[in-house]
């Protein structure tokens, strides 16, 4: 078997599961207990945040723990709309984002908000004159992604972080879901950034658990309001379990990044070069710094994706329509359709998304089966 559809999700590492039983049968106590086993809870809780605040260069009280990417973004938006729409009702965003932050952004527009969404070139990245040019007098947040979920490009974050230092109090959002482990830690821990979305089950952590970054004196109104937890910003009974597993998963997904990110770009790098040879394909990612090196989307014209996907998994080897969200849902994918790609060029279009597990073995034999699959497309096509 050949997974590779990591940005859907990844696998719990096994010393993850390890720890996720080893306190969901030793650490159960509520963190917020008066009592020993509380006590004992809510020191493994701090633990854990200190972790992944040393392991980000940020301070403890900077992490608020969530469950999930889709959370982390909803709250930055909407918490951000609901703590400054007195100062302004205008939100930046682009017209590449994950769902968690577009659909947010739609819900808050049929309040009264005042959306813009930035345009995207040919490869998926926005312009920082847009950006310029779009800010104005009440805008009160810049949500821009790391590295887009489809497509693999990385935005010119260190050149929005430059832009928004003349705006002080415009709340600089980065949604990292697709980001984190991928060798750009300093463009999303930037200096002017103040809050950044990070979703534990991309990175081998469990399902349901997340975490935001929020920059010390940065608020945002709390979407979950109950028992106070999380210093009163997210309430909800702390999933313990998970988010010692998240944080022992984000030490062993940083730890020798740079070995792990050179080894994704080399099998990026294999599957490109094979890939870009057949007169059928169009590459919509590009093998280059500016992409990210674990994702890989492009399409062979004339054959559907999910027909493709299919194909593969008749193989052993999974893969993707362009995002786990959209393939069911059989849309054009919404970052292609932004890059101005026809959408009978992007139905077409699937994703190979990898992490530092895969190898050169298996994308070989991923090229040797696109091989064989090609020339049945092509019969089936009519087309050689
Ligand atoms: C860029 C991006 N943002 C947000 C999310 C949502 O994260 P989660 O699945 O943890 O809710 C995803 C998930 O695919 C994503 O790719």
């Amino acid at each position: 078997m050949i997974y590779f559809d990591n940005s859907a999700t990844t696998k719990v590492d096994p010393g993850v599961l390890d720890t996720y039983q080893k306190v969901s049968n030793s650490v159960w106590g509520n963190p917020s207990s008066l009592h020993a086993m509380g006590e004992q809870a809510f020191h493994l809780l701090e633990q854990s945040r200190k972790q992944i605040a040393d392991l980000l260069g940020a301070q403890p009280h900077e992490i608020f723990f969530t469950g999930g990417g889709t959370e982390g973004d909803n709250w930055v938006v909407k918490g951000t709309a609901i703590e400054k729409c007195q100062y302004g009702k205008h939100l930046i965003t682009t017209a590449v984002e994950h769902p968690a932050i577009k659909n947010s952004m739609e819900q808050l527009a049929q309040l009264g908000f005042d959306i813009t969404y930035l345009p995207v070139d040919d490869e998926g990245r926005i312009s920082i004159q847009d950006l310029k040019d779009a800010i104005r007098p009440d805008t009160i947040l810049v949500s821009v992604m790391a590295v887009n979920n489809e497509v693999g490009t990385i935005q010119p974050l260190l050149e929005v972080a430059n832009v928004l230092k003349d705006y002080p109090k415009i709340h600089f959002h980065i949604d990292a879901v697709q980001g984190i482990g991928k060798g750009i830690q300093p463009l999303i821990m930037n200096d002017r950034v103040d809050f950044v979305t990070f979703s534990g089950h991309k990175f081998h952590a469990p399902r349901g658990v997340g975490f935001i970054y929020a920059r010390t004196g940065r608020r945002i109104a709390p979407l979950l309001t109950g028992g106070g937890q999380e210093k009163n910003q997210r309430s909800s009974t702390e999933n313990l379990p998970a988010i010692t597993g998240m944080a022992k998963a984000l030490r062993i997904l940083l730890d020798d990044e740079e070995a792990k990110v050179q080894k994704q770009r080399q099998i990026k790098s294999m599957i490109y070069d094979h890939v870009q040879s057949f007169s059928k394909v169009v590459m919509f990612s590009k093998n280059q710094d500016n992409f990210a090196p674990h994702i890989l989307c492009f399409a062979i014209k004339g054959v559907r994706g999910e027909t493709i996907v299919h194909a593969f998994e008749q193989e052993d080897i999974f893969i993707s329509t362009t995002s786990a969200c959209s393939s069911k849902k059989q849309q054009a994918s919404s970052t292609l359709t932004a890059m101005k790609v026809d959408s009978d060029i992007s139905t077409s279009a699937i994703r190979i998304s990898l992490d530092s597990a895969n190898t050169m073995d298996e994308a070989r034999e991923f090229n040797q089966t696109l091989d064989r699959l090609y020339k049945e497309f092509s019969k089936i096509n009519g087309r050689s």
